[in-house]
């Protein structure tokens, strides 16, 4: 038998027909430190480790992660402590990153990138490989979430 959520996720109860149950929301905290980015791919792995053909996720998702991840620990400077929140999450067979960070400065794609410019590729190489990313306030407190849906045809 299969129940709608409140959430609009679907569940898969025991019973004749028992299917792999789609894998639980998975959430952290991370440190403001530039290894989180690394710490946060491990996450990705063994979450989609869990996902029904979630390996096929994995490359692409892996490095929208670690940009994000690595932007939340640059750009959102913060007072120690506030930490860096990670939310990921299986969406009609895409994933859901989200990162949570304390600042309220925004992303955004910086357009003029030249040839010799070492920084301002990360939500470049985002976009490409997101089907959509986007931000907005953090609903539990102060900051905002920085999101992004990775499926298996890769970007859009
Ligand atoms: N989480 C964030 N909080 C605040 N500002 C952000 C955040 N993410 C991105 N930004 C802003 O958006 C800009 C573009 O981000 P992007 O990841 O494309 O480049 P970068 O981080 O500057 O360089 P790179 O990712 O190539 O090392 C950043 O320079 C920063 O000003
Ligand atoms: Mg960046």
């Amino acid at each position: 038998m299969v129940h709608v959520i409140s959430s609009g996720r679907l569940r898969v109860d025991d019973g004749p027909y028992t299917q792999a149950a789609a894998a639980a929301p998975f959430e952290v905290m991370l440190a403001r430190h530039r290894r989180s980015s690394g710490v946060a791919r491990g996450h990705l792995r063994d979450f989609l480790g869990q996902v029904p053909d979630g390996a096929g996720l994995l490359d692409n998702g892996a490095l929208v992660l670690g940009e994000l991840v690595a932007n939340a620990v640059v750009h959102a400077r913060v007072s120690p402590g506030r930490e860096i929140a990670l939310r990921l999450e299986m969406v009609h067979g895409h994933l859901r990153i989200e990162v949570h960070d304390a600042s309220n400065e925004k992303p955004g794609i910086r357009r003029s990138t030249g040839p010799d410019d070492v920084s301002g590729r990360g939500l470049s190489l985002v976009e490409e490989l997101s089907s959509e990313w986007g931000w907005g306030p953090r609903p539990e407190g102060i900051g905002k979430i920085v999101w992004a849906m990775v499926g298996p045809e890769g970007g859009a």
